[in-house]
Order: structure tokens, then C-alpha cells, then sequence
């Protein structure tokens, strides 16, 4: 006889208008408490070999959760190679980190910090032990743990899945951008010029910075992503609808004439060894750009106004005539009027909103 499953209880997402509801992975479904003990792991120092560092320590809130460095810096004081990303909507992301296709899921990506020795980021690999005896001590995270995974004792694999659950909550989509598409609010006269030259033929920030998200593709519940398709037609832009992620090489290094990028920052190379993928990084999202610099994979672009001059002179230095280089970087000339309409698009991205959301702070002990 065949029992059936009670139905399961929708999460309340609170999606933005015209968001589509985040793919989650069936082995761990959304719950309150989850999300609630996930929140908590996600700002408990005691959560790393040292005890004194976060994944908040890397991923501040007010900085759309990166942490304001070129490079990050680790629980012990070593330097990652590369930058800290922000967490805006990485509920959608089809794949995780600067350039890793191999990282499809927040719950294995959680795992990286906790368990890297080179760099070292939180610092747990060999000390695993110790910090779930820490968390197994504390009368408070046992019971968290309890309400959000009945039956189990507080593990690793417990932990990855609640902070991944907390992580798909991070939804921004309240800029003045999205209140002009869903709402038809007006942009400020500059930030609509700027969206212009953003999605037109001849600066093509959108054909990589693309969708819902101004990122390579995005994954969610209903792949027909009709809401998108409307974004899109609202802006004259054709969807790709592909869920793979594109990795691009935007030039911004070659090192010997045939595009090296230099170790430990390869881009995909790094991943699959195969030379087309030198220097092959992800488009990260532009939502909240404007309080996430410094730019790029290795933080070497201070500024939005520096980041549209590298596109405008279609790369960097000896980058700009690598063999690898994006076709789609070839470089355009703004004046700087439209330049600062530009600038003035990207920061229409902004969700004030996201950056204070109290849901999102540091609950406290
Ligand atoms: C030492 C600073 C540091 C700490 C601590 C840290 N991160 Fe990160 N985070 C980074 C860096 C650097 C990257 C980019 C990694 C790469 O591409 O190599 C990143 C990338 C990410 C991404 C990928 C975002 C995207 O769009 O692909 C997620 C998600 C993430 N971190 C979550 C976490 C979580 C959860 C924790 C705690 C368990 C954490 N991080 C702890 C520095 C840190
Ligand atoms: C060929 C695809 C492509 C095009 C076209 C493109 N980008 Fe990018 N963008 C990327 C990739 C890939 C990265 C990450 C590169 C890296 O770190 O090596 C990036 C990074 C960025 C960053 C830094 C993001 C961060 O979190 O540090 C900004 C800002 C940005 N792009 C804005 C723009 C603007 C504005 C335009 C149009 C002028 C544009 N992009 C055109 C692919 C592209």
C-alpha cells in the first residue's frame, strides 16, 4: 500500500515583484528554522579553527556582504588570491564562485570556506571536531538544530545545509531599476541614459551581465522564466534561457602572446587545464555594485568610473590584444557625459533596502 507524504508546506519566500521563486535542491527543502539556524552559523565565530571569524567576516551586509578588499583575508591572516564575492541573489546563480563550473550548489560551495587550507578561510579542516564540540556545548544552537533538523546531531553536512537555506533568503530586487521595470516608477534622467548605452550594440555590458540578474545565467523554479522574458522586453534584450554559466576572458591580462593569466587566478584553466579556458572568469552580478569595490576576481579596478575605461580601451595592457580575449570586449568610446550616465545605470542597481534588512543583520547571541 503506497502512503503518501503530507504536502509540504510552502516557504514563504517574500519575492520581489516579478521574481521567480529560487530552484532549491530536493535533499534540503526551505524551512523557517533552517534559515533561522543558518543565519546564526552564518554570523557564529565559533564557527572557524580560530573561533574569532564568520563567513561574515568576508561577507558584510552594508557591502552587499563582500568585505571592501581587493583580496580577502582569511581567520588566520593569509590572503585569498582573490576577491570576496557578494551574496545578492545567489539563490540563482547556476554555478558558484569567480570561475569553478564544478560548484552547481550553496551546499557545496559552503564548504570551501569551512574546510580550504590554501588560503585558509575559516580555518575548520583537522579541527572539525573541536568547533562541532564548540556548537554541540551551546543549549541555544542545539535547540536551533533540533527545530530545523529533527532527529540529527549538529554535523558539517547540517550545517552547509542550513547556511545554504539562509543564503537563497538574500533576494535584492527593490533598485530604482526594478521599480522602474515592475513598478513604472522613473529613472532619474541620467541612470536612463546610462541603461541605454548599457544594453545597446555598441557598449554591450548586457550581453554578458545579463537577465534578472546583470550575470551570466540564472537558474530558478519555472525554467520558462516568464518574468524575465518581461524584464527583457522591456529592455530590448533577448534572453540567452541558456542555465549553464558562460565564462568569459575580458582581457584583462596576457602574459606570454598566447593570453596567460597569471597562477592562481587562471580563471577556468585553473579547473580544467584546458587552454581555451585561460583567463575565464564568470560575470558576477552588477546588482549592488556601487558599494562592492574594488572590481574584479583580484580587486584590481577601484572604481565603476575605472571599470567602464578598461571595457571602453577593450581590455588591459597586453590583455587588450590577447588571443583569448572575448570578442564582445572590443572596446567603445564614451564621452563623458555618457560615462557618467553610465555610472549613474550601475548605481540605479542599488537596493538600499537589502543592505539594512533587518532579516539579514547579525542576530546577536
Ligand atoms: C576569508 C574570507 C571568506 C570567508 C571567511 C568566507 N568567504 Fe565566501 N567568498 C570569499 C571569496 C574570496 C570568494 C570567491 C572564491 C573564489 O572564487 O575563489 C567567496 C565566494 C563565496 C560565494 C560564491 C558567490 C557567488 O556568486 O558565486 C558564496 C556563496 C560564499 N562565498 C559564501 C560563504 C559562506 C556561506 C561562508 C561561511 C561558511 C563564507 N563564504 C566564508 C571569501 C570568504
Ligand atoms: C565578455 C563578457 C563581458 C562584457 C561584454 C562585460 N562584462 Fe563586466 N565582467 C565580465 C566578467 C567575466 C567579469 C569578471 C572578470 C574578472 O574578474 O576577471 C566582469 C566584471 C565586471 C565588473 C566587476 C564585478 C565585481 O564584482 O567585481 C563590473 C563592475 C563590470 N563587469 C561591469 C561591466 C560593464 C559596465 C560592462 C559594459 C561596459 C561590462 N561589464 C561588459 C564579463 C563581461
Amino acid at each position: 500500500m503506497e502512503t503518501m507524504a503530507p504536502p509540504a508546506r510552502a516557504f514563504p519566500w517574500q519575492l520581489p515583484a516579478g521574481f521567480p521563486e529560487p530552484e532549491v535542491p530536493q535533499n534540503n527543502p526551505m524551512s523557517a528554522a533552517k534559515v533561522r539556524l543558518g543565519r546564526h552559523l552564518f554570523y557564529d565565530r565559533r564557527l572557524s579553527g580560530t573561533g574569532h571569524f564568520s563567513c561574515a567576516s568576508c561577507h558584510r551586509q552594508e557591502l552587499a556582504f563582500t568585505d571592501g578588499r581587493g583580496r580577502a583575508i582569511g581567520a588566520t591572516g593569509a590572503r585569498h588570491p582573490r576577491s570576496a564575492m557578494s551574496l545578492t541573489n545567489v539563490a540563482y546563480n547556476a554555478t558558484y564562485n569567480w570561475a569553478d563550473p564544478s560548484v552547481t550548489r550553496l551546499e557545496e560551495q559552503a564548504l570551501n570556506p569551512m574546510l580550504n587550507r590554501d588560503p585558509i578561510e575559516l580555518g575548520i579542516a583537522g579541527r572539525e571536531v573541536e568547533v562541532l564540540e564548540r556548537l554541540r556545548s551551546d543549549g541555544e544552537t542545539v535547540a536551533m538544530f533540533e527545530q530545523a533538523f529533527p532527529g540529527e546531531t549538529i554535523s558539517i553536512d547540517g550545517i552547509t545545509r542550513a547556511i545554504a537555506a539562509f543564503e537563497r533568503t538574500l533576494i535584492s530586487g527593490n533598485s530604482p531599476y526594478d521599480r522602474y521595470v515592475f513598478w513604472g516608477e522613473q529613472l532619474e534622467d541620467a541612470e536612463a541614459r546610462g541603461m541605454e548605452l548599457f544594453f545597446s550594440e555598441r557598449v554591450r555590458c548586457s550581453e554578458c551581465h545579463a537577465g534578472l540578474n546583470f550575470s551570466g545565467p540564472v537558474r530558478a523554479v519555472d525554467s520558462a522564466i516568464t518574468n524575465l522574458t518581461a524584464m527583457a522586453a522591456k529592455t530590448d534584450k533577448p534572453l540567452s534561457g541558456e542555465f549553464q554559466s558562460e565564462f568569459h576572458n575580458t582581457g584583462l591580462f596576457d602574459e606570454d602572446g598566447a593570453g596567460a593569466y597569471p597562477a592562481p587566478n587562471r580563471g577556468v584553466f585553473e579547473i580544467t587545464n584546458r587552454a581555451e579556458d585561460m583567463g575565464r572568469f564568470r560575470a558576477p552580478t552588477l546588482r549592488n555594485i556601487e558599494v562592492t569595490a574594488p572590481y574584479m576576481h583580484d580587486g584590481s579596478l577601484r572604481t565603476l568610473e575605472e571599470v567602464i575605461g578598461f571595457y571602453a580601451e577593450g581590455g588591459r595592457g597586453s590583455g587588450r590584444s590577447s588571443p583569448l580575449k572575448s570578442k564582445l570586449v572590443s572596446g567603445f568610446a564614451l564621452d563623458i557625459q555618457e560615462q557618467t550616465d553610465l555610472v549613474a545605470f550601475l548605481k540605479a542597481l542599488t537596493d538600499r533596502g537589502f543592505l539594512t534588512d533587518p532579516r539579514f543583520e547579525d542576530p546577536g547571541d
